[in-house]
């Protein structure tokens, strides 16, 4: 079934009413907020200082046409300029003890990674294994994405490694005096739970069958930017997104229970990115992200496998609780 969302013309005025302009936010300025702007024109309105974690998914150096704006490739030093054009800016978002996530491809990643280092230390690299990537006859299939982590303070930032774990099928099931080795036996499978690296092969990009999908050319999934959000803010902390396209950090914020502000150029995006948002008011599901960790790819079936087996679970506990008193 195609589930890819649709926003319908009678919904719009409704959907428009929670969407801001640059003249709105110049006189005051509220959390939870989508800002239909340039962002070059909405920058100087936006509080400094005020983000705990800023998530930036930019035009990559490529041809890219957003629903009308065109995007055109360019020598690597032009883009760099580009970058800094509204990087600064948007640094100066950031709290003194904040985090920064900035996506990228194969072509744009140096590029990014300079600018970046002038002005935060990079902590970290992550390498998205992204299975979706058209296949060239004259050139490797472009499959990878990178994400680069950065700081304002080496010494002071927020990491919640225990939030982001992943809980992954066990190939060689070891076992030390006939019990498992640093597993789990379920009905469901065998399983360890593991710490994250900074190799991410268990997220698959949106897709037609997938609630959370739009039209948008590049839309991050709400997977992916969950371990951000996870690893790297605590509930009620304010996130960023200078480039929010269909919406996925304010709709991954809010399910998790932390606030946003998001700007994008495109009112028909700002319009999905609010219907996401509603959507998620009685949806707070993560596809892959249950019962406090990260699933592997297509393990649907396993999931659902765990979810009945703890609700028999429950339900047996609770006809045996009565006979115990
Ligand atoms: C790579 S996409 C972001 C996709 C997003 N992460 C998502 O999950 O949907 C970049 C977005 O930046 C927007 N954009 C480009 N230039 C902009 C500008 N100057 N101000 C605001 N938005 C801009 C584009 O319309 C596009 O939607």
């Amino acid at each position: 079934m195609n589930r890819t969302l649709t926003v319908y013309e009678s919904e719009i005025p409704a959907l428009e009413r929670h969407i801001l302009s640059v003249n709105d936010i110049k006189t005051s300025f509220a959390d939870n907020c989508i800002i239909n702007a340039n962002l070059f024109d909405c920058i100087d309105y936006i509080p400094n200082g005020y983000f705990h974690l800023i998530i930036i998914d930019p035009p990559y150096n490529l041809d890219k046409d957003f629903n009308g704006t065109k995007f055109t490739s360019m020598k690597s030093d032009a883009y760099e300029d580009y970058l800094r054009s509204w990087f600064y800016g948007v640094c100066d978002k950031l709290a003194p003890n904040g985090t920064l996530y900035m996506c990228g491809d194969w072509k744009c990643t140096a590029s990014m990674q300079r600018v970046i280092e002038e002005r935060l230390t990079i902590i970290n690299r992550i390498t998205w294994q992204r299975e979706k990537g058209r296949g060239a006859k004259n050139n490797w299939k472009n499959a990878m994405e990178d994400i680069w982590v950065a700081v304002k303070n080496p010494h002071d930032y927020y990491f919640d490694v225990e939030a982001v774990k992943m809980k992954r099928k066990v190939i060689a099931p070891y076992k030390v005096d006939g019990k498992p080795k640093d597993w789990e036996e379920t009905e469901s499978g065998n399983f360890r739970i593991t710490y994250p690296s900074n190799f991410w092969d268990d997220i698959s990009v949106p897709f037609w069958s997938m609630p959370e999908n739009t039209d948008h050319p590049t839309q991050k999934p709400e997977k992916l930017y969950a371990k951000l959000i996870l690893a790297s803010s605590k509930p009620g902390n304010r996130i960023f997104d200078p480039f929010l396209g269909s919406g996925t950090t304010a709709v991954v914020a809010q399910k998790l229970g932390r606030s946003f502000c998001g700007v994008e150029i495109n009112h028909e995006y700002c319009l999905w990115a609010v219907k996401r948002l509603l959507n998620s008011i009685d949806d707070k599901s993560i596809q892959g992200y249950a019962d406090g960790v990260f699933w592997e790819r297509n393990s649907l079936g396993s999931q659902k496998a765990a979810k009945t087996a703890k609700a028999t679970k429950q339900s047996e506990q609770a006809i045996v609780q009565p006979l115990l008193f």
